[in-house]
């Protein structure tokens, strides 16, 4: 039998030779079937107490250069069955998408007026071929009291520096919930001596941003960690551009925002339109949780003391201006009534970059990124007196910086005294910068003069919680390597957080 891929060289030699294929030859590739078209396999996402997002995106041939993942140009129909049990026994939603190659084949089925609070089951299928099964929740119903949420976050998965153990390790917790808190692939070329290697070199064009998440989605870890539960992503810099702060071209931008929306389980509502994307939104967990996912790269200023991201510097008046921003103010304006309007136990921000205050230069002399919320002062300054307004139980999420960190932000960064008014847990990598250390040298002092800063862990992995009304668990997993597959994961630290104190105790 011949494959698609002898199909598609014949082709090519026939264009060689200058020679038209006849009619029915051309129809008979057209029919073609599809060999195994699940590839980059399945996911949901967005939680609601309703519904969710189902999400997959055909492709044959995921490494093909560009971009399509080796589908013809035509749309192909993709059926979609919702069951409240595993062998689909019984189905309780079904209905047919199209696929389309102008949407790289990708479907995303939004799905509302399901049971609260409820596990089910979906597949997908198409030519003839049935996908994986998929494991997702719905949210449980607004100011619900019964369940406490399993919520597990990580972020920064850059495939040549390492093997997806973190996301295996996340699905065998089979959490209720993932965040992806940025840097779901690294737009990188290639480097001299990956751990694996991946297809396409830097991703400048909307071929190369798809073909550098289709490479991701073959990698069965992570096919693994969206098959187990829903997803709520956000991006950081490296989804797009290194560092970038709203000096990327138009055209690059819209292209990795498309492939972004393609290939990830987002509402209608976060389609892109052209280079814009919006975002930030809020999903609930019934009485206990409301996670506001923000977006500090869209909208932020550029960077201060005249620095390009990651900057450690001295420091300069410009970091501190009052009207700098790091949201944008519509996005401000919009988690200000979000915080304001919250009633449930814990309000978690979902962000990308370092919210606390940290000196990074040992010593007595002072260096703050810019890249973090130290290089908009005014708006963590902004946040944390809402949230001490309001009174609301905030821990802030963030990941970036390639280590696990837990922290406190206080409510005025210029009094040394002031009271903290919310926790910051910081995620590790996925793979990003190796295998790691528990601990570096400089470690030690850089604690000692940042006593807000309560942990640290220099190793890859994630973060699990379990959040309920009466307290907020927090292990900080860890892998022994990624550079070699399959490591097992530890916690290397372990905090409570009860509600009215924003304290990180031992657990
Ligand atoms: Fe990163």
């Amino acid at each position: 039998m011949l494959t698609r891929r002898a199909l598609l060289a014949g082709g090519a030699s026939l264009a060689v030779a200058g020679v038209t294929a006849p009619r029915a030859v051309r129809a008979a590739a057209r029919r073609a079937p599809l060999r195994d078209p699940f590839r980059l396999g399945v996911a949901s996402g967005e939680p609601a107490p309703d519904g969710m997002v189902l999400w997959t995106r055909l492709a044959t041939d995921p490494l093909a250069p560009d971009g399509l993942g080796g589908m013809p140009r035509r749309p192909v129909p993709v059926e979609w069955q919702l069951a409240e049990d595993e062998n689909f026994r019984r189905v309780v939603r079904h209905g047919t998408e199209t696929a389309r190659p102008e949407a790289a084949h990708s479907v995303h089925v939004e799905l509302e007026g399901l049971e609260p609070g409820a596990e089910y089951f979906y597949r997908f299928r198409a030519a003839g071929e049935l996908s994986e099964t998929g494991r997702t929740l719905t949210a449980p119903a607004p100011g619900s009291r019964s369940r406490a949420l399993n919520l597990s976050f990580t972020s920064c998965a850059d495939y040549q520096s390492g093997y997806f153990t973190a996301y295996r390790r996340m699905a065998e917790d089979h959490p209720d919930l993932i965040a992806f808190l940025g840097d779901y692939i690294y737009e990188y070329g290639d480097y001299e001596h990956p751990v694996r290697d991946q297809a396409g070199g830097e991703c400048l064009d909307l071929a190369g941003y798809r073909l550098r998440h289709a490479q991701h989605k073959t990698d069965p870890d992570l096919r693994a960690a969206h098959a187990i539960a829903p997803w709520a992503v956000v991006w950081d810099d490296h989804d797009v551009r290194n560092a970038w702060a709203g000096d990327v071209p138009r055209k690059r931008r819209a292209a990795a925002f498309r492939a972004y929306y393609e290939n990830m389980p987002l509402r209608r509502a976060q389609r892109p339109v052209g280079a814009a994307l919006r975002l930030y939104r809020g999903i609930r967990w019934g009485a206990v949780a409301n996670l506001h996912l923000l977006d500090t790269r869209q909208y932020r200023d550029p960077y201060a003391c005249a620095g390009r991201g990651g900057t450690v510097g001295p420091d300069c008046a410009e970091r501190l201006a009052p009207a700098r921003t790091i949201l944008g103010q519509e996005q401000q304006t919009w988690l200000d009534a979000q915080l304001r309007e919250s009633r449930a136990t814990w309000d978690l921000l979902g962000q990308q970059v370092f919210m606390m205050e940290m000196d990074w230069v040992r010593g007595p002399a002072q260096g703050w990124s810019n890249e973090g919320w130290d290089g908009y002062v005014a708006s963590r300054d902004h946040v944390a007196a809402t949230v001490g307004a309001h009174r609301r139980n905030a821990v802030v999420l963030t990941g970036d910086v390639h280590s696990h960190w837990a922290g406190q932000i206080s409510r005025d960064h210029r009094d040394p005294g002031s009271k903290p008014v919310a926790v910051e847990l910081v995620t590790t990598s996925v793979t990003s910068a190796g295998d790691g250390l528990d601990e570096y040298p400089d470690t030690p002092d850089l604690l000692a003069e940042n006593p807000h800063v309560r942990f640290f862990n220099g190793r890859r992995g994630y973060v699990r919680t379990r959040i309920s009304r009466r307290e907020m668990k927090v292990d900080f997993r860890s892998l022994a390597y990624v550079t070699r597959p399959d490591a097992p994961a530890r916690t290397s630290g372990s905090f409570v957080i009860e509600p009215g104190d924003p304290a990180l105790n031992p657990a």
